[in-house]
């Protein structure tokens, strides 16, 4: 054999992070922290969990390195950052800012996003917005406020809306509120907040509940499903249309009639969302994937299989190595969740992070 025949040809940089199913990836969820100052029941038990050490997070110029990867060189356009509790980083801002510096293969600024609770964040909005956050999802899973206390273990319900009215004012929009469809309250909870939230503006999804919590308290005949939820507004009076799942989001929608609330005010014509990733999963059309706050990938909530980038990284990978270790990553990533698989519903197992340590 001549010594050309043996030369090692250099595998190709990745340019986009693409799986054996032909999905391409366009969005990036980045957990900044593990922490939270709530204890929603669905998420975390009572005495929270064992919180990463403080070394073991990515720092602002770890995070600031992997988006750029992300962004200019893998194809991403939206950023959303999640916990735990984002705002419990003091260093989110200059997250924020080193994201809105990247520019995307179009030349654009990413869309940047947050995920929070709420608590705090009217103080932090002004800075935010100014760093270049775009939008908040805010979790809000009832406007009463002792069904509030209840499902987050905490009574924050006026600091969480002076939180939201802060973000509206510093104009981060649009503002979508997330409510856990879990059944415990549903038939009071789900007209306050749509009818609320049609007043607001604010833009309501309930959220099916998922196997990602504290172990046990997820049974498949438990789960509240979209139809169920839709069936709970018809009974509250609200008249809904279906529009569908526009640009093959995950939220459906449905466009909702004015009427009247449960507490007798008006509310005006608006839209609800419904999030049925165990009834209706979306995997086919998804985009996203994860980066956890220790710096792992995760190619699906549900994924068993981690990959480490924290390491390589800390050990003096360059650009190229961190972009193949994700690329193939990315290859890798499960067909669909099997959360709802009709052989073995009972059997799926839960991943071994629970929420609040993914990122939502
Ligand atoms: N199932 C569904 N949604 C959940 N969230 C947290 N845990 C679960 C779960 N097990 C929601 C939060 C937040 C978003 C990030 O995910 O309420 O709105
Ligand atoms: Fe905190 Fe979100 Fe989990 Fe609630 S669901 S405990 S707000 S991380």
């Amino acid at each position: 054999m001549s010594a050309q025949a043996t030369t090692v040809v250099p595998t190709a940089v990745p340019e986009q992070l693409l799986d054996r199913f032909g999905r391409t990836v366009r969005d990036l969820r980045v957990s900044v922290t593990d922490r939270c100052n709530l204890r929603c029941t669905y998420c975390m038990p009572a005495h929270g969990l064992a919180w990463l050490p403080g070394p073991q997070l990515l720092t602002v110029a770890e995070i600031a390195r992997l988006a750029r990867l992300a962004v200019e060189r893998l194809g991403v356009e939206r950023i959303r950052l999640t916990g735990g509790e984002p705002l419990l980083r003091r260093d989110l801002e200059q997250i924020v800012a080193a994201l809105s510096a990247l520019r995307t293969r179009a030349g654009a600024k990413p869309d940047i996003g947050l995920t929070t609770n709420g608590l705090g964040l009217d103080k932090r909005a002004p800075g935010l917005r100014a760093a270049g956050l775009d939008r908040v999802n805010v979790s809000i899973d009832a406007l009463d406020p002792r069904q509030y206390a209840a499902l987050t273990r905490r009574d924050r319900l006026d600091d969480v809306l002076r939180g939201v009215a802060g973000a509206q004012a510093a104009g981060l929009a649009p503002i979508k509120v997330n409510a856990v469809a879990v059944p415990e309250g549903l038939e009071e909870r789900a007209p306050q907040l749509a009818a609320e939230c049609l007043r607001r503006g604010w833009q309501l999804r309930f959220i099916e509940h998922m196997p990602l919590g504290p172990r046990g308290t997820w049974k498949a005949n438990d789960v509240v499903g979209a139809e169920q939820v839709l069936a709970v507004l018809r009974r509250a009076g609200f008249a809904l249309t279906p529009v569908g799942r526009p640009d093959r989001r995950p939220a459906a929608l449905w466009e909702v009639a004015a009427g009247t609330g449960p507490d007798g005010a008006d509310y005006p014509a608006g839209r609800v969302g419904v999030i049925a990733s165990v009834t209706a999963p979306f995997c086919a059309d998804c985009d996203r994937t994860r980066l956890t706050a220790d710096g792992r990938l995760l190619t699906c909530l549900f994924s068993a299989a981690e990959t480490d980038l924290r390491g390589p990284m800390r050990a003096g990978a360059d650009d190229e190595e961190l972009l193949r270790i994700w690329a193939d990553s990315a290859w890798h990533k499960p067909r669909a969740h099997g959360m709802n698989d009709p052989r073995s519903p009972s059997e799926f197992t839960a991943p071994a992070r629970t929420m609040s340590a993914i990122g939502g």
